[in-house]
């Protein structure tokens, strides 16, 4: 009683209780978590931060963005420019990181210890002058994706070249269509203006031979004939073997008409694999994955690299605890959940020889070599401008699927805008 008595024993007794409490969840903190979403990622995203959430008795919430890349990156740029205090950790896209080294923590001392798990390569186009600006957290190509029930049914062959493609999707939507398969399109693809029809469109023309837009020196190639063609021969599937809607499709619209059974082919990234052999995919079995086919007598085919990554905001109040978070989620335990559930592909290396992995989701080992052989997006040359570069180079690549002016006038349009952009200095 005496004890109790004393206004400083009280005090001393006070604090020590609360000091026991808030060795725990007093000091537990809501991280929030900014991420695009497409298919089922962000259910997906709440089971793998639970074990975390556990371990540290801090809260992760999930803002989802849009699902289209340049609408988060223009939303981020805004929140980060205002120095917004809300946002912990950023999932960014492999493209962004020149564009927004400034606003991010160096992760490089923080994750000194795992960094070399990765690949070298996906590591380096996250590092801008020697700073790491977002750690990989799953990396991206895409896959041509074809029903095998449908080309066995009418003899014809997995397409090696984009000639071929449209030839053999033409025959069997023909071919469907006479037998009352109303519904059913010869290929499915990305045609929004948007960021998409950048890496769809970088794939028609590098597989043709011309060009990656802005080569890596920053020498604007894409004015060129092989470029026209590319382009011509997209401009021909629009509203023939694809439907008209094509052009405002973005992944998940793909997605959508393929899972249905509605589609022979589909350009989509692996995220389609799992979905598609699940339970509720009407596809579920009757497909497979190539490599993007080749074009215009040129021999090797291209796929854009794409990929994502974790940044931890310079203005977020919860820099320790968002650290923590992003180094569990790009762990190799949470990678290999993202793999199995997500069909992701994974950016530390050892993952590829799972066996988990492969029997579940083969496409994983098999992607490998697609990736390391990856075509990058201007990115790098064009630094803080390549937003601008791409879409200048999807709204040119549009309005000529759209019938607004010839492949060859609105190259030699966009030709002249990247050179007065590049004049301005990227
Ligand atoms: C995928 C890629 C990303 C790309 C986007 C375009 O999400 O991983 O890099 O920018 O598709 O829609």
């Amino acid at each position: 009683m005496t004890l109790l008595r004393s206004p400083i024993k009280q005090a001393i007794l006070l604090s020590l209780f609360t000091a026991a409490l808030s060795s725990t969840a007093a000091y537990a903190v809501e991280v929030n978590f900014v991420s695009g979403a497409v298919g089922k990622d962000i259910e997906l995203f709440k089971k793998l931060v639970k074990p975390w959430e556990a371990k540290t008795g801090n809260t992760v919430k999930v803002v989802p963005m849009p699902s289209s890349t340049n609408d988060q990156f223009a939303q981020y740029r805004l929140w980060l420019s205002a120095g917004n205090a809300d946002v912990d950790v950023y999932q960014t896209d492999v493209i962004w990181a020149p564009q927004l080294a400034d606003q991010f923590v160096d992760l490089t001392e923080a994750t000194k210890d795992v960094i070399k798990d990765h690949f070298p390569s996906i590591v380096e186009s996250q590092t801008v002058d020697g700073k790491l600006v977002a750690m990989p957290l799953f990396t991206d190509a895409p896959a041509l994706y074809y029903r095998k029930d449908l080309l066995e049914k009418y003899g014809a062959s997995v397409p090696k070249t984009w000639e071929e493609l449209t030839t053999t999707a033409k025959k069997v939507q023909e071919g469907e269509r006479a037998a009352g398969n109303k519904d059913l399109w010869g290929f499915v693809w990305q045609g929004n203006a948007y960021e998409g029809l950048t890496c769809n469109a970088l794939e028609w023309v590098k597989s043709f031979g011309g060009g990656q837009i802005v080569e890596a020196d920053g020498n604007i190639s894409i004015n060129n004939p092989k470029a026209a063609a590319a382009l011509d021969l997209a401009k021909s599937w629009v509203n023939t073997i694809s439907p008209p809607g094509v052009l405002s499709y973005g992944e998940e619209e793909a997605r959508g008409v393929w899972q249905t059974g509605n589609a022979v082919f589909m350009r989509n990234w692996p995220y389609a694999y799992g979905l598609g052999n699940e339970d509720d995919s009407k596809v579920k079995g009757k497909f497979d994955v190539t490599t993007l086919p080749t074009g215009g007598g040129h021999d090797k085919s291209a796929a854009t690299l794409g990929g994502w990554n974790l940044a931890v905001s310079k203005y977020g109040k919860n820099q320790k605890e968002a650290l923590d978070l992003v180094k569990f989620l790009a762990s190799k335990e949470t990678q290999k959940e993202n793999a199995l559930k997500g069909s992701k592909l994974p950016t530390i290396m050892s993952l590829y020889d799972d066996a988990d992995i492969k029997e579940k989701q083969p496409i994983i080992p098999r992607w490998k070599d697609v990736f390391l052989q990856a075509v990058p997006r201007p990115s790098a040359p064009t630094k803080v401008k390549y937003n601008e570069v791409s879409s200048k180079f999807w709204s040119a690549v549009h309005e000529t699927l759209s019938d607004e002016g010839t492949a060859d006038e609105n190259l030699e349009v966009l030709e002249a805008d990247l050179t007065e952009l590049k004049g301005k200095g990227w």
